[in-house]
């Protein structure tokens, strides 16, 4: 661990939006007072008792919060070691951990008196959130979409639609998540005056990854009671799966100042860390994208390179800037899964307890299966299953097909 660590940490960013070296705003000039607005906006709710109480409305009965903590007895039974715990994230309304930022961005939103909003989304669960909460709030939704996760993640594309979005294939680069982002910040630029960017996850320029981050924090929240309650004491240990990193950010986020808690984030390995894959923390080296400063995948002359993963969720050449911060003062360790790992841990809690989980989320699962066996039985692990595996089953039926042949 490096020697300088910070008294706590779960006090960043500063108010320039930095954690340590990483994050901050590198936004065009035309964004600028918007990005400070929103900074503003921001502030004012958080402090607004009325804000925080609609929102807990919201979050139980249109999302369904609290979200289970369920003790996973047949994968523990298998894995004889640590006593595995799931965090349900799955089961909340949409699918996925992405509606509990959705909500309360949205509500900013509507505070700032914004009509029209914009979003990225890779493996569309993102999306699906976004066109869920402005359907239910009347608001005009355009989502952009890689053309490639257009195609990988059909049955999103059509639940976008239904729910009243426009959903834009980007034809740009790999034409996945990185692309899907570029063109809505585009966009963002040009229609200033009347648009709110709901950004997916813990990146994008200072206050995104602070807000977002607060907004996912509900799953650690609960996570903290719920283990009290079950077993009298805090877990051992946590996994997430990192696209971006929210989900993992909101689980990670409450225990950070709790030392005897270990934490780790799964990258995707795609093929394999030394050929085509997304670890922008094993792989990648800090540089300037999206407006912020972090780990990111790029070649030698500081190009991004192309990510790729079987997961189009964790798809992404970065990882949020308070990421990169945990890695380099140690205090969560970062970790991958290949796609075949993930692919394997998808039939093994399918099989196991009955719950096919997102592809992303598989990537956690993969490394509990590494872990959990080096740990002694009265060990307490929990995973956050940040999705459900129903929007993946077109795409692993063709993969199992193929296998067969
Ligand atoms: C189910 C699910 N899990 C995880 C992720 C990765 O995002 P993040 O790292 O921001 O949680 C996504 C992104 O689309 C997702 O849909």
């Amino acid at each position: 661990m490096n020697p300088n660590l910070p008294n706590s940490f779960r006090t960043g960013p500063d108010e320039r939006g930095h954690f340590g070296n990483f994050g901050g705003r590198f936004v065009a000039e035309t964004l600028m007072p918007l990005i400070l607005d929103l900074e503003k906006a921001y502030a004012a709710a958080k402090a607004d008792p009325s804000f925080q109480a609609e929102m807990n409305g919201y979050l139980k009965d249109y999302v369904g919060r609290p979200s289970p903590l369920y003790f996973a007895e047949r994968l523990t039974e298998h894995l004889g070691g640590a006593k595995i715990y799931l965090k349900r994230e799955e089961l909340n309304h949409t699918g996925s951990h992405k509606v509990n930022n959705v909500l309360g961005q949205i509500m900013v939103a509507r505070r700032m008196g914004k009509k029209r909003i914009i979003a990225e989304t890779g493996a569309g669960q993102h999306g699906v959130a976004t066109a869920t909460l402005c359907a239910r709030f009347g608001l005009e939704c355009v989502v952009y979409m890689g053309a490639v996760d257009v195609a990988r993640q059909a049955p999103n594309v059509f639940r976008m639609e239904m729910l009243g979005a426009k959903v834009v294939p980007v034809q740009s680069g790999t034409r996945t998540l990185k692309d899907a982002m570029n063109e809505a910040l585009r966009d963002w630029v040009t229609n200033v005056h009347n648009t709110f960017y709901c950004i997916g996850t813990v990146a994008g320029p200072h206050p995104y990854p602070m807000m977002v981050r607060d907004f996912q924090s509900v799953i650690g929240d609960e996570t903290r009671k719920q283990m009290m309650e079950a077993e009298g004491r805090l877990p051992d240990s946590l996994i997430a799966c990192i696209g971006g990193g929210s989900n993992a950010m909101g689980l990670f986020h409450p225990f950070l100042d709790d030392p005897s808690v270990e934490i780790f984030g799964v990258e995707a390995a795609g093929h394999g860390l030394t050929q085509l894959h997304a670890a922008s923390i094993a792989g990648g080296r800090p540089g300037v994208l999206h407006g912020n400063r972090t780990y990111l995948l790029m070649d030698a002359d500081g190009q991004i390179q192309d990510a790729h993963s079987i997961s189009a969720g964790l798809d992404y050449p970065g990882i949020g800037p308070e990421h990169s911060w945990l890695h380099e003062t140690g205090r969560v360790t970062y970790l991958s899964a290949t796609d075949d790992e993930a692919l394997a841990a998808f039939m093994l809690l399918s099989r196991l307890e009955g719950i096919p989980p997102a592809l992303e989320s598989a990537h956690a699962i993969a490394k509990v299966t590494e872990l959990a066996p080096k740990r002694p039985k009265d060990h307490l692990m929990v995973v956050n299953l940040s999705g459900r595996g129903d929007k993946d089953i077109p795409q692993i039926t063709e993969i199992l097909k193929g296998k067969k042949q």
